[in-house]
C-alpha cells in the first residue's frame, strides 16, 4: 500500500518507518526542512531505540521517503496518517489548529480516493471537523476519514509498534474499515473496528486510567511511609490479583510527558463540554503535581534550607531511553533548588541537550555521572535509567563527606541500600537513617 504520514515527530516518524518496515511504501511530510533534510540522510531527530537503523535501511530499500511536500506525498496515497501535534493550550484543552491545517491542505489537493486517518491524539468530534474541512476545500466526498490512535511509549515505540497489542480503527465506511485492517494485519495484532468517536475516547480513557493507576499508588506510597510499610511489596501484592495487574503500579515521583499530562487535562475539557465533572481525573492530576515535588518537600524536612547545598540530579528525562523532557519532573524540582540558591548538578545520558535548552542555566548538565556526583550533599534520583540502577552505591559509602540520597523512583532495594551506611530516603518505603 501506499502511505503518507504528515508530522515526522515521536509517532509520525516510528509509524511511517515501522509501516515501511512491513512492507509499505511510506512517504513522511513535514514543514520542517531541517528534519527533513537530516532524515533523508538518515539522522533522526530524536532518540528512539533501534529507530535510526530502520530508517536508514527502509530508505536504502526505496519504501521510505522524506519530503516537506505535502503533494508529494499524498498523490498516490491510498492512506494518508495526520500525526502532527496537539498540544494543550492555556485552558487545557486540544490545540487542533495543527490538525485543522492539515485537514485544509489534504482538502486543497486531494486527487481522488484516499482513506484519512487520524492518529493525533484529539478529542471526540474532531475526526467529524476533519471530513467537513476536507469536504469544504476539495469540494468532493471521494474520502473518508478515519481514527486510529496511536498506544506507543516513548523509549520503546519500535518495539511496541511493531508487537503491537492492538489496533483501535473508528470508521464510518466498511470500505475505509477494510483498507485499514489490511494494513494493519502484517502486525499480527488485535484489531478492533469501531465508530470514529469511540476509537477516539478509547484514546483518552486509556491514558487516564494509566494517570489513574500512577497517582493511586503513589497516594497508597504517601500513606505507606506513614504507617513503616513498603509499597513495592503493597504493589506487588495487589499485582498478584489477576484483576489489577502488576504494570503500572510503581510508586514515584508522578508521571510527565508529552501524553498523561496534556490529555488528562483535554478529557477533563472534553467531559465539561457535555457537562460533566469528570471528579476523578481532577484529583488524579492534583496528587501528580503534589508528588512531582515530593523529594523537595523530602529534603527540606530534612535539612531546613537548602541554600548553598550541592545537589546532584540524576536523571533528566520524563523517563528512562528518551530525550524527551517534557513535563519531567527535573523541571519543577531544578527550577525550585535554583530558586532556593542550591548548587545543582544534573545528570542524564542522553538529555543533554534537551536539558541546556529547558532548565536554569544555573544547572551543571552531563552525561558523566561520576562528575555530577562529585562534592554532592544530596543526591536525587528523578528517571530509573540504567545507568542509575547500577550505580555501585559502595563506591558513595566510600567518600569522605557522604550524600543523603533521596530516590524517587525506588531504584535500589532496602536489603542493597542498607548495607552501605547511607542516609536513604525513597518512595513508599522506610526510611534508612
Ligand atoms: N509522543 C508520544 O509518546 C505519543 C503517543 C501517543 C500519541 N501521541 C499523540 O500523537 C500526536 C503527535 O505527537 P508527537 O509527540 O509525535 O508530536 P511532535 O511534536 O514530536 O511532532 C509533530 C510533528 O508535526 C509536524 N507538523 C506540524 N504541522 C505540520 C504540517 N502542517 N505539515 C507537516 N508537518 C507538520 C511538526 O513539525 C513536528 O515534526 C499528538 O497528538 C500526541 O498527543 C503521542
Amino acid at each position: 500500500m501506499n502511505v503518507c504520514v504528515i508530522g515526522t515527530g515521536y509517532v509520525g516518524l516510528v509509524s511511517g518507518v515501522c509501516f515501511s518496515e512491513i512492507g509499505n511504501n511510506v512517504t513522511c511530510v513535514d514543514l520542517d526542512e531541517n528534519k527533513i533534510n537530516n532524515l533523508r540522510k538518515g539522522i533522526v531527530p530524536i532518540y528512539e531505540p533501534g529507530l535510526e537503523d530502520l530508517v536508514i535501511k527502509n530508505t536504502k530499500e526505496g519504501k521510505l521517503s522524506f519530503t516537506t511536500r505535502l503533494t508529494e506525498g499524498m498523490d498516490n496515497a491510498d492512506v494518508i496518517i495526520i500525526a502532527v501535534g496537539t498540544p494543550e493550550k492555556e485552558t487545557g484543552e486540544a490545540d487542533l489548529q495543527y490538525v485543522e491545517a492539515v485537514a485544509k491542505s489534504i482538502g486543497e489537493n486531494l486527487n481522488g480516493y484516499k482513506v484519512i486517518v487520524t492518529k493525533s491524539t484529539v478529542p471526540v468530534g474532531t475526526n467529524r471537523r476533519v471530513k467537513e474541512l476536507v469536504a469544504k476545500y476539495s469540494g468532493s466526498g471521494n474520502f473518508d476519514v478515519a481514527s486510529n490512535p496511536e498506544f506507543l511509549r516513548e523509549g520503546s515505540a519500535i518495539h511496541d509498534t511493531m508487537n503491537m497489542e492492538r489496533a483501535i480503527i473508528g470508521v464510518e465506511s466498511e470500505k475505509a474499515g477494510q483498507v485499514l485492517s489490511e494494513l494493519h494485519q502484517p502486525f499480527n495484532t488485535t484489531i478492533m473496528v469501531t465508530t470514529i468517536e469511540t476509537a477516539e475516547m478509547i484514546k483518552y480513557a486509556s491514558n487516564a486510567f494509566l494517570a489513574t493507576k500512577i497517582s493511586f499508588i503513589n497516594e497508597i506510597a504517601t500513606i505507606c511511609e506513614k504507617f513503616n510499610a513498603d509499597v513495592t511489596d503493597v504493589a506487588k501484592g495487589m499485582g498478584l490479583d489477576g484483576r489489577i495487574g502488576s504494570k503500572f503500579l510503581n510508586a514515584g515521583i508522578g508521571y510527565g510527558g508529552s501524553c498523561f499530562p496534556k490529555d488528562t487535562k483535554a478529557l477533563i475539557q472534553i467531559s465539561g463540554e457535555v457537562e460533566h465533572d469528570f471528579q476523578l481525573l481532577k484529583s488524579v492530576i492534583e496528587v501528580n503535581n503534589k508528588q512531582q515535588r515530593v523529594l523537595l518537600e523530602k529534603a527540606k524536612e530534612r535539612f531546613g534550607n537548602l541554600s548553598g547545598k550541592n545537589i546532584a540530579l540524576l536523571g533528566l528525562a520524563f523517563k528512562p531511553n528518551t530525550d524527551d523532557m517534557r513535563e519531567s519532573a527535573s523541571i519543577v524540582i531544578a527550577d525550585e533548588l535554583v530558586k532556593q540558591g542550591a548548587k545543582v548538578k544534573g545528570f542524564d545520558p542522553i538529555a543533554k541537550e534537551t536539558a541546556r535548552r529547558v532548565l536554569p542555566q544555573q544547572v551543571e548538565i552531563s552525561e558523566d555521572m561520576e562528575k555530577t556526583l562529585e562534592g554532592a550533599d544530596i543526591i536525587m534520583i528523578l528517571t530509573d535509567w540504567d545507568e542509575v540502577k547500577n550505580l555501585d552505591l559502595s563506591t558513595l559509602a566510600g567518600k569522605q563527606k557522604k550524600p543523603v540520597i533521596f530516590d524517587g523512583r525506588n531504584c535500589f532495594s532496602l536489603d542493597y541500600a542498607g548495607q552501605f551506611g547511607l542516609e536513604y530516603h525513597s518512595i513508599g518505603r522506610p526510611s534508612l537513617v
